[in-house]
């Protein structure tokens, strides 16, 4: 498969989607925590649609991870600059793994809680 020039507009999109989701699990990260503690305490985890927004929100970053990983098998990316260090190049590659493992473990750890 030769490498593609770019991103495609697909690829540009999910990026954001995905970025903007995990930004508000941080965010809205407070009710899902308030819910939590109430299982611990015996209680039921109410009917928040905050707590909900965090486990669809949550669910649709696995989804998306796991959809772009497969345009990146499918489609490829683009190849890091010829200039950039292999150093840097290495740094780069082993960030984008440790992303790609965070977005799948944390939405199904959650699933697990
Ligand atoms: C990329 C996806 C996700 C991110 C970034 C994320 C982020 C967070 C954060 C920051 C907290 C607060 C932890 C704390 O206050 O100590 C939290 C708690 C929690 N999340 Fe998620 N979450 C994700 C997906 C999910 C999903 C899919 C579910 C359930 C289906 C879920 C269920 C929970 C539960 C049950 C807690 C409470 C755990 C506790 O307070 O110890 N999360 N999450």
């Amino acid at each position: 498969m030769t490498a593609p020039k770019g991103y495609s507009a697909r690829q540009i999109r999910l990026h954001w989607i995905v970025t903007a989701l995990i930004i508000l699990q941080f965010l809205l990260h407070e009710p899902m925590s308030e819910a939590w503690d109430m299982i611990e305490d015996g209680q039921g985890p109410g009917s928040d649609w905050l707590v909900m927004s965090h486990v669809i929100g949550g669910i649709l970053v696995l989804i998306f991870a796991l959809w772009r990983l497969a345009l990146r098998a499918t489609r490829g990316v683009p190849p890091p600059p010829d200039s950039e260090p292999p150093l840097l190049r290495r740094a780069a590659h082993l960030g984008y793994l440790a992303l790609y493992a965070l977005m799948i473990a944390m939405p199904l750890s959650g699933m697990a809680a």
